[in-house]
């Protein structure tokens, strides 16, 4: 005999131990805490052969209720907070830049290129919306050409993928291109809140746990510029339902705006809106790359 042998005390280290052979050293760091803090899991609630096999079960479940248009267990990574940690430790931006946010699973086809004022709400249902804003440098400096991808919900809180037979393809997304100032503005509607798939595992955890399986009002972004560091993003509505208990965890303050109503019906047949419309602003700072 040479190695230790398992018992309840040392079980941590004994299989630990066995992962030390490991030649890549990254895998070996990753595999001997995933160890520890497991073993401490069920020692600290001495998980039960029931409540084991339960858990053996969710996770089997969670992985047959994936599809190609379904991702069951980002779902689940994302209502316990991982997602959004690993985002944020993976893009600290120290307050110099705009902050990210979870990518989400509803970028599952490429945005239309589209102008500068065009319309993304084809089906032309909602609050009408002027969406407006600047990309610049880390300082201040405007980025002309950069790239702003966007998508959002319909007024009824579904995206256009959700929805193949009710929505027109390419509703409420686009990818514009930034003028020589920097800015990029178009036409669209309030986005509303809208509740994450919640008929599979994950929505029963969320359901056995009392909680709710919503996300509050939001636009998400991608932003890209050469030489700079692409954004990640949304910006969420302030009036919204839900801010302060999303059920992903991606709000941050910084990414939260107003959307005030302008009454100017010469502005509105400018830009092409039924007036009064409401206005959301919202700003991009890239770092540099
Ligand atoms: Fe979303």
């Amino acid at each position: 005999m040479t190695g230790e042998l398992f018992s309840e005390e040392r079980s941590a280290e004994v299989v630990a131990g066995s992962f030390a052979g490991t030649p890549d050293p990254r895998l070996r760091q990753v595999m001997t805490s995933l160890v520890r803090h497991l073993h401490d899991f069920v020692k600290d609630v001495e998980l039960t052969e029931e409540e084991w096999g339960a858990a053996i079960d969710f996770l089997t479940r969670t992985g047959q209720t994936c599809t190609p248009v379904r991702q069951e267990f980002i779902l689940l990574s994302d209502v316990l907070g991982v997602s959004m940690l690993v985002e944020t430790i993976n893009h600290r931006t120290g307050g110099t830049a705009t902050e990210s946010t979870v990518l989400g699973p509803f970028h599952m086809v490429a945005s239309p290129p589209r102008e500068l004022g065009d319309d993304i709400a084809l089906d032309g249902k909602g609050t009408p919306c002027l969406v407006s804003g600047q990309v610049t440098g880390q300082d201040g400096e405007p980025l002309a050409g950069a790239t702003v991808d966007v998508w959002q919900t319909n007024e009824d809180g579904f995206y256009d993928v959700q929805q193949p037979d009710v929505q027109p393809p390419g509703n409420l997304r686009g990818i514009f291109t930034t003028d020589d100032d920097g800015r990029f503005w178009f036409r669209s509607v309030v986005p509303r809140f809208y509740p994450i798939p919640d008929d599979g595992p994950v929505g029963r955890l969320l359901a056995a746990t009392g909680r709710h399986p919503n996300r509050p009002a939001h636009l998400h972004f991608i932003a890209e510029a050469a030489g700079h560091r692409p954004v990640t993003t949304h910006v969420f509505v302030a009036d919204s339902p839900y801010l302060d208990s999303d059920a992903v965890f991606g709000v941050k303050d910084s990414l939260v705006r107003d959307t005030p109503e302008v009454d100017d019906p010469e502005r509105a047949r400018e830009l092409g809106l039924p007036n009064p419309f409401r206005t959301l602003t919202f700003d991009l700072s890239l770092l540099r790359a």
